[in-house]
């Protein structure tokens, strides 16, 4: 087995699918492009829905790629020897090319020859999918793996909720698959242990997915139109494996950042089991808030979606530093170093390095100025408590005053030996969220309060200041963050770091105005998704893939995906102006605008 850094793996990897015909592809952002099922990029596949669909690859039908995931349901988990809720995912793509037979020789040409990553063949076992109603047996991939050298014994059928994989949502292409596993030696757990125990004997390093169906909205599966392979080795895991070391965080790649963790708070790792975990989850959320932020479309925390999964890894961070007895700006110093790390890998992060700490240090700041007194409040809750359950209304306290993600309540009430009445805290989060005046019907009508002739008007008008916004800023980032609308003005919110400047909100307005007296016809098309996103226009993260949608076009200065109702001209609008522009929250700004 070569003992190699993560570095030479991804670069082995690319490397060796290049060498066999594919276009290597660059990683797609971690906020999935119109898949509104799930919040993050949970595999490699993910970004290449349509593609495994059927429609064509810009780049040919083999890929290959290095892919920043991110998966949060085991959060609590992470502390643990191989719990992580980023990684890198290692993929190669078959669109309606290459099948089981080539898929599964690479596979075992990778794995064992001594030029790739020379394990010994004795050492692997796979397995491959049982059959049941849906599909059959995969005898076949079985067979090849037989050719290739794996005895019969160390072959293993097993069933669905062993050896079958996606959709990444709740639909789309999925299929049987077959799994990759070294056996490290351990002695058997039981006389059945098998790559299906969790005992740690097996450690699954790949597996190579055939696509070949696509799950329907009802549950069915339905057979695609073409056979495609999918296949995903993490990064992380198999480093760990190829260095032979007890944990991912003991591998090179978190070597430095550690270090910095161990030098910051004066604590070793290794010292205690306590220590161990905590510097274990420093290390791993502070890796994916970096990523989450630095992304390409850069979230900011907020209280919903993308935002709140960053709060909750920033504010779980903060906790654990200051159970280090760490003080302020560790995470960004952490940051920092994670950053220098990946900026070869991930080019966006060295782009956006200020905005990733500046929006960690602002984070800590918030929490910092509840968390004591929320500590506090908590070991008072908890020392009075009659019986052993948390109210939801006081866990709602916890979080809407002293700013606790629900999640972390539950998690020092475990350590308590308490509980916390989740549904109760739902209830008591929906109410306070039915009286805030976000409601996402308005996000549905386009932030559109009524359809007035002055209200259709503003949001044409919207439509131009976002265009107008993304040129004057040459920030093609710049997105729609919220928008609303009544009789008096418009509200648009949008990512930018900073205030703008005099000059540029002048510019804005004036590029709006020249929209306007260009007099430009406002035609509106129907498409399907993709077809918009081909010919430019932006699009809204609630729209689905496949769906048809209205494209609304001004000329050249504006094309977006919109339910509409706008004005018939933009020469209809009268005169632009900014009232305003400040701050919505960390990231975001507000303009508020009028026309006149
Ligand atoms: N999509 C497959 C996985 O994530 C390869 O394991």
């Amino acid at each position: 087995m070569k003992k190699l850094t993560a570095s030479e793996l991804r670069k082995m990897w690319l490397n060796f699918y290049k060498e066999r015909g594919h276009a290597l592809i660059s990683s797609a952002s971690l906020i999935p492009e119109n898949d509104p099922t799930v919040l993050f990029t949970t595999a490699g596949m993910h970004p290449l829905v349509p593609y495994l669909l059927g429609q064509k690859h810009p780049q040919g039908n083999r890929l290959a790629d290095v892919q920043k995931c991110v998966r949060t349901g085991d959060i609590e988990e992470v502390g643990d020897p191989s719990h992580l809720t980023f990684f890198e995912m290692l993929g190669n793509w078959s669109l309606g090319d290459y099948f089981k037979k080539e898929m599964i020789a690479w596979s075992y040409e990778f794995l064992t020859d001594e030029k790739y990553l020379g394990i010994d063949p004795a050492k692997l076992s796979v397995t491959v999918f049982a059959g049941d109603d849906d599909c059959p047996r995969d005898d076949e991939s079985a067979s090849y793996w037989e050719k290739a050298g794996i005895p019969r014994e160390r072959i293993y059928f097993l069933p669905k909720g062993h050896n079958w994989w996606g959709p990444a949502g709740t639909t789309g292409p999925c299929g049987p698959d077959t799994e990759m596993f070294v056996d490290t030696g351990k002695p058997a757990c039981s006389p059945e242990c098998s790559p299906a125990c969790s005992c740690g004997k097996y450690l699954e390093v790949w597996n190579d997915v055939f696509m070949q169906y696509n799950k329907t909205a009802e549950g069915k599966y339905e057979p695609l139109a073409q056979k495609n392979v999918d296949t995903g080795m993490g990064l992380e895991r198999t480093v760990k494996t190829l260095q032979g070391v007890g944990s991912v965080y003991e591998t090179d790649l978190f070597a430095p950042i550690i270090a910095e963790i161990e030098r910051l708070t004066g604590k070793k790792y290794g010292s205690d089991e306590a220590t161990t975990k905590a510097i274990r989850v420093i290390a791993d959320h502070i890796r994916t808030a970096v990523m989450i932020i630095g992304d390409e479309k850069g979230v900011v925390c907020s209280n919903v979606d993308q935002g709140y999964i960053l709060r909750r890894l920033l504010r779980r961070a903060v906790r654990y530093i200051k159970q280090l007895g760490g003080g302020m700006g560790i995470l960004s110093d952490v940051a920092r170093v994670i950053i220098k790390e990946y900026e070869d890998v991930y080019p966006e992060l060295r782009r956006n390095a200020d905005r990733v700490t500046g929006e960690i240090d602002a984070e800590e700041q918030r929490f910092e100025k509840t968390i004591t007194s929320g500590m506090k409040k908590f070991a008072a809750i908890r020392d009075h408590l009659v019986g052993d359950t948390i109210a939801g209304n006081t866990a709602f306290k916890l979080y809407d005053t002293f700013g606790f993600p629900i999640e972390m309540t539950v998690e020092l009430a475990n350590e308590a030996g308490l509980k916390v009445d989740t549904e109760g805290f739902d209830k008591a989060y929906k109410e306070h969220q039915a009286k805030s005046q976000a409601g996402a019907e308005q996000k549905f009508k386009c932030g559109l309060a009524d359809h007035s002739d002055r209200t259709v008007k503003l949001h044409t008008a919207t439509h131009l200041l976002h265009a107008a916004l993304k040129r004057v800023l040459h920030d093609d980032s710049v997105t729609q963050k919220g928008s609303n609308i009544t009789e008096e003005r418009l509200r648009f919110d949008f990512n930018f770091p900073r205030p703008l400047t005099p000059e540029e909100i002048k510019a804005v307005e004036d590029e709006v105005n020249e929209a306007i007296t260009a007099h430009i016809p406002v035609v509106c098309k129907e498409m399907t998704l993709d077809e918009a996103k081909a010919i430019g226009a932006e699009a809204h993260f609630e729209n689905k893939y496949g769906e048809r949608v209205k494209v609304y076009i001004m000329g050249d200065k504006s094309t977006e995906v919109c339910g509409g109702p706008h004005a018939e001209n933009t020469g209809d609008l009268g005169h632009f102006r900014i009232m305003k522009e400040q701050s919505s929250s960390a990231g975001i700004r507000r303009i508020k605008a009028t026309i006149e």
